[in-house]
């Protein structure tokens, strides 16, 4: 490393932030790169999701192109970690699930995935008696699941080994920080709202249960949000809830019981599960995800946050474009600590 090789931080310690510091690294070797963040692992709203590969119609990019492309690439990275020996210690497992609806068929259904599991297929009468009672559509496919609990540790293992430093701070302005720095990636997920006002983000609160259920073997959806999820550990997800503009971080009793009535009303198993945790998280919803370069105060700086319910299975598709986006920008003429 030479003292005129860029400087570069990465602001967010979440699934995104994590996984553009990652690929940052390896498309640039000779770097200095720091993670600023003020929350780690258990503390990020990334650790808070189940992590499952299912977009929802409400991710979009700018175009369906874009979209596309990085779902798509997305799964082929979460895919090549997979064919490792690692992919346990990332987090990650095939996982297979049924959805089912008493209401709509479309919604058992899934445009932007259904090309690209190796499964996904409408079910046949007898299965829609697998669980509870008066299903009328479904379809079962075949997918992944990556549990940032395991998965964050373990890109900050390597990160850390491979020369990268860790700075735990709050950012209350930007002024100063970006004077150090000739590349900022901003992935301070709903942070940024909070910051200084995108006013295009929305918090969209989540509330799960954590149940100890190493017997579940398969994810189940119902309709109204009702989700349980397997995780790598014998610990479920149960959820859950979609609260638009909702702020309150705190468990509400109200949603926990709902959510456990209407997940034992698929499986009464559940009802026998010991409850490891509750947890809230505050999606970062906004529509388009931001992906894109911006100078700001004279420095560099590539957004990419806002992905709302669907940030773990497409961190790596929209980081791979945020760093693409960087790359060029070092290169760019654009003058930078004006
Ligand atoms: C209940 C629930 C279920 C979900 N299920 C799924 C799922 O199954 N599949 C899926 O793909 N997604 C799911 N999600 C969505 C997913 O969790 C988010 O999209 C994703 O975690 C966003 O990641 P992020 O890195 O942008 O944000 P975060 O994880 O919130 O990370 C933000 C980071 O920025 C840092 N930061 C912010 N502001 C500042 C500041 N001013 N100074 C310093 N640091 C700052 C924070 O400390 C943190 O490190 C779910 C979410 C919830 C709540
Ligand atoms: C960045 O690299 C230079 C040159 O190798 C080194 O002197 C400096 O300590 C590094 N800074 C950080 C924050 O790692
Ligand atoms: C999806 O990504 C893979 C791996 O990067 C690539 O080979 C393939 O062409 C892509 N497919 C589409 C439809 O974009
Ligand atoms: C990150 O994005 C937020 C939201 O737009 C913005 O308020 C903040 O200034 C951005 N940070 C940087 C360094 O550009």
């Amino acid at each position: 490393m030479d003292n005129n090789s860029p400087k570069i931080a990465v602001i967010g310690a979440g699934v995104v932030g994590m996984t553009v510091a990652k690929i940052v690294q390896q498309e640039l070797r000779n770097t200095n790169i720091t993670i600023i963040a003020d929350a780690f692992t258990e503390d990020t709203v990334s650790c808070v999701a189940a992590g499952i590969f299912r977009p929802g119609t409400s991710f979009k990019g700018p175009t369906k192109e874009i979209t596309k492309k990085w779902i798509n690439d997305s799964w082929y990275f979460w895919q090549d970690i997979l064919k490792t020996s690692e992919a346990p210690l990332a987090g990650l497992m095939p996982v297979s699930s049924y959805i089912f609806s008493k209401e709509n068929y479309f919604v058992t259904r899934n445009h932007l995935i259904e090309d690209l599991v190796p499964i996904y297929r409408s079910v046949e009468k007898d299965e829609l008696k697998l669980c509870g009672e008066g299903w009328k559509y479904g379809s079962y496919f075949s997918t992944i699941k990556i549990g940032c609990d395991r998965y964050l540790p373990w890109v900050e293992k390597s990160f850390i080994e491979k020369g990268g430093k860790i700075d735990v701070k709050k950012i209350d302005s930007f002024a100063s920080l970006l004077s150090k720095f000739d590349l900022v990636f901003n992935c301070t997920g709903l942070g940024a709202k909070m910051l200084c006002g995108d006013h295009d983000l929305v918090a969209l609160r989540g509330q799960v249960i954590k149940v100890k259920a190493p017997w579940l073997k398969m994810a189940f959806y119902g309709d109204y949000d009702t989700y349980m999820i397997p995780g790598l550990d014998g610990v479920a997800t149960l959820g859950g809830v979609r609260q638009y503009d909702s702020y309150n971080k705190d468990v509400c009793k109200y949603d926990s019981a709902a959510i456990m009535e209407r997940c034992c009303q698929l499986l009464p198993a559940l009802k026998q599960a010991e409850v490891v945790a509750h947890r809230v998280g505050l999606r970062p919803h906004r529509v388009p995800v931001r992906v894109e370069p911006e100078v700001v105060d004279g420095v560099k700086v590539v957004h990419c946050y806002g992905h709302g319910g669907y940030g773990v299975m497409c961190a790596p598709g929209t980081a791979m474009d945020a760093v693409r986006m960087g790359v060029d920008f070092l290169k760019s003429n654009v003058r930078s600590k004006m």
